[in-house]
């Protein structure tokens, strides 16, 4: 099988890592890739949102499957463009997207469905926010307000500061208000060929930039998977209860999913609620779950993409895995980049880690930063205390002047995990 992979980043890097260990691949192109996948795939630098131009891509590669990584083609409808040209695409069309490119969207679908979720009003102008705040006003709990659209994760705001929750709502043409969900949170990730769904093992991402949860919303700090206190029929209860639902509303509506479905989700006092959908693999918890899925990447995007997932489970590894981001100083504010990078290379001595790129490039033959997330580096091991501290082995080996990374990743869950003897 012939694979183009489309995007940059750590998962692009992650996903890439693993379709390259199926005995079915015969090649693999990344369009546009990093340094880290250009030493594992053939990369091409073109505009990945000009679908012409990937179309053209893929139909000089004798491409047989497409794996769009990132939300911004999708929503861009480079799924639908491939349709036309009768490429198999493993991702979701433009109108599927819209479960990500637009919040409203996805709270209509999930209230259509009978999806569990927070309950929310969708505000277009000053009085409409007003009401809606008045309506989640209670002591100490805090306002809930999300742009509708697309917004690389800054468009959420969770404050108690009723001006702060006013002047967020009012940045934005549409604004969806929402009831706060208590709890922890876990993303859990279903793979869909529009009518079935495969649901992947739960992980838990850190989003926020230091250790203790404090600071600002990042794209994610760290993950790990899988997660020793989760309920034990967590996996279950989502696929019935979410992800199936979910995929049968969008059949029902003409607009089948193909791609993957990523449930972000609150275990509330009350049960599972959806926080929110992504319509693409979550970056870092990607970093984590493919490094543990033993079933062959590539045959099982490609059976997606064709309508083909019926009876397919999925095989996993025993082992945990957990990864840390190594950040670009002053990320999330205003991250300084082009520094050198120097200690990647050592990745190669350590038996289950890998470094996944996600902002460097190359220049003169020297490894730089270029992104405010530069590299993620994952550590496997019998359980999350052994996986910690090969992440950590490697991480710490790692040299970019004035970078960050989170020291707690996982660490309460395999304190826990310890203690109850668990994994
Ligand atoms: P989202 O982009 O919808 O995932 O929101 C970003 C982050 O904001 C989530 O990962 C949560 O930590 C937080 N968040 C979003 N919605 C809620 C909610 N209804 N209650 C509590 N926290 C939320
Ligand atoms: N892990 C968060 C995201 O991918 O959106």
């Amino acid at each position: 099988m012939r694979v183009l992979l489309i995007g940059s980043g750590g998962r692009e890097h992650a996903l890439a890592a693993a379709l390259i260990e199926d005995p079915q691949l015969e090649a693999l192109h990344v369009a546009p890739g990093n340094p880290g996948i250009a030493q594992i795939a053939i990369c091409h630098q073109i505009d990945t949102y000009n679908n012409d131009a990937v179309v053209t891509l893929a139909a000089q590669l004798d491409i047989d499957l497409v794996v769009i990584g990132p939300e911004k083609p999708l929503v861009n409808g480079l799924a639908d463009a491939l349709a036309k040209a009768k490429i198999a695409c493993f991702g979701p069309s433009q109108a599927a997207a819209q479960l990500e490119g637009s919040k409203d969207f996805a709270k209509q679908v999930m209230r259509d469905a009978g999806v569990p979720t927070a309950k929310s009003f969708t505000c277009i102008n000053q009085a409409e926010i007003e009401s809606a705040l008045d309506a989640f006003t209670r002591d100490g709990i805090p306002y809930v307000v999300k742009h509708d659209g697309l917004a690389a994760g800054k468009g959420v705001v969770v404050t108690t500061d009723r001006a702060e929750a006013l002047a967020h709502a009012l940045l934005s043409p549409r604004v969806v208000i929402e009831e706060y969900l208590d709890g922890p949170e876990v993303s859990l990730f279903g793979i869909s060929d529009g009518k079935n769904i495969v649901a992947m093992q739960p992980a838990q991402d850190f989003k926020r930039a230091y250790d203790g949860d404090l600071g600002l919303n990042t794209g994610g700090m760290g993950a790990y998977s899988p997660l020793p206190w989760a309920p034990v029929d967590i996996v279950e209860q989502t696929l019935r209860t979410v992800l199936q639902p979910t995929i049968a509303e969008m059949n029902a509506r003409n607009t089948p999913f193909v791609g993957l479905l990523y449930a972000g989700l609150a275990l509330t006092s009350q049960g599972i609620r959806v926080i929110e959908f992504n319509a693409r693999f979550g970056d870092p918890e990607t970093e984590v779950l493919l490094p543990r899925l033993k079933t062959p990447l590539a045959q099982l995007l490609y059976r997606a993409a064709t309508h083909g997932l019926e009876g397919t489970t999925l095989e996993w590894s025993e082992d945990a895995a957990v990864t840390v981001v190594l950040a670009s100083e002053g990320y999330p504010e205003s991250p300084q980049l082009g520094e050198p990078i120097t200690g990647v290379d050592r990745s190669h001595i350590i038996e289950d880690t890998y470094i996944f790129h996600a902002g460097t490039t190359m220049r003169d033959g020297i490894l730089h930063s270029s992104g405010g997330r530069v590299l993620t580096v994952t550590g496997m091991g019998k359980d999350l205390a052994a996986a910690r501290s090969k992440a950590y082995e490697v991480i710490s080996g790692i040299t970019l002047r004035g970078s960050h990374y989170r020291k707690d990743i996982a660490l309460t869950a395999s304190q826990s995990a310890s203690q109850s003897g668990e994994k």
